[in-house]
């Protein structure tokens, strides 16, 4: 049986770290030369766009992302928003680190089709990136994690994807409208207050003892969805990533629910965009 070593997460920790310092910020991890060709990726997820920034050998150069409503369930909704963002995001890239950025992946939910994939592109040439590939979001999840055997869970704020991995090859999906604004709402209605302010409130990790038994159900029901989809066939390690994830108590409450242990790696909302980014020099 695969165990958690068949995943460097302390690797994915250490990147994943080095991201969030640089990520919104005016500086790169590096100079970038003038001529250096940069790999790019673009994440149009339902509660932000992010795009992210590597060198050619994956190290991790840049990235920068906005909060937007232009894209539900992973299907872009808002398509003049989208690209409006999306240029916004490479000017100031391209301001940060002195180079033109020429081209970009992008990414969508598993099973959205040949049409969503055609709107992902389109989003990427409007914002003047040529666009090499549209690629599955766990699949680019799992690149990042360099998992060849495993099981990858999405959880952002429209969706929990199940994705699972043998020997490389994708063997299961499954999409599920279940997400990190759905424990929001759930926030709101106990708390009656405004789903804005419990969306805050829910970020508060000073506010997580308050927070996590009101949306525990939430995350249960994302574990039940796991273990009754694929079950027997699941394959470990199970890494767990997306923004909604973001709690102390979410990977014990998870690991509980689903009767295996499950892992995940720190800043776990930037894993999907980084590995989209990986496809960019194939
Ligand atoms: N610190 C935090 N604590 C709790 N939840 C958080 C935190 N940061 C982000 N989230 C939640 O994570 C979700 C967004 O995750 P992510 O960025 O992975 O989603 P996305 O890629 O935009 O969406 P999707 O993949 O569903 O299209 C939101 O519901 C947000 O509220
Ligand atoms: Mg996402």
């Amino acid at each position: 049986m695969a165990t958690k070593q068949s995943v460097d997460l302390k690797a994915a920790d250490k990147l994943l770290k080095q991201f969030a310092k640089v990520v919104n910020s005016d500086h790169a991890v590096r100079k970038i030369k003038k001529d250096e060709v940069l790999s790019c990726g673009v994440d149009l997820g339902t509660s932000s766009i992010v795009l992210t920034v590597l060198d050619k050998d994956d190290n991790i150069i840049y990235g920068a992302f906005e909060y937007a409503k232009a894209v539900r369930d992973g299907i872009v909704v808002n398509y003049v928003d989208s690209v409006n963002i999306l240029k916004r995001l490479k000017h100031k890239a391209e301001d940060v680190l002195g180079v033109e950025l020429t081209t970009a992946c992008g990414a969508i939910p598993p099973g959205t089709g040949e049409g969503a994939a055609k709107i992902v592109a389109n989003v990427i040439e409007s914002a003047e990136l040529e666009c090499k590939h549209v690629v599955d979001e766990p699949t680019a999840a799992a690149r990042f994690l360099n998992l060849k055997t495993g099981t990858v869970v999405d959880i952002g704020g429209g969706t929990t994807g199940i994705s699972v991995f043998n020997h490389g090859k994708l063997t299961q999906v499954l999409d599920e409208a279940t997400g990190g604004f759905h424990m929001t709402l759930v926030l709101a209605g106990n708390h009656k207050i405004k789903s804005d302010d419990a969306e805050l409130l829910k970020r508060d990790p000073q506010k997580e003892p308050e927070v996590f038994p009101v949306i525990r159900p939430v995350v249960e029901k994302m574990a039940t969805i796991v273990k009754d989809s694929v079950g027997p066939s699941v394959k470990q390690p199970v890494v767990v990533v997306g923004g909604a994830i973001n709690f102390k108590e979410f990977i014990p409450a998870f690991s509980k629910v689903l009767g295996i242990p499950a892992y995940k790696t720190a800043f776990p909302q930037f894993i999907t965009p980084l590995g989209i980014a990986m496809y960019d020099h194939d």
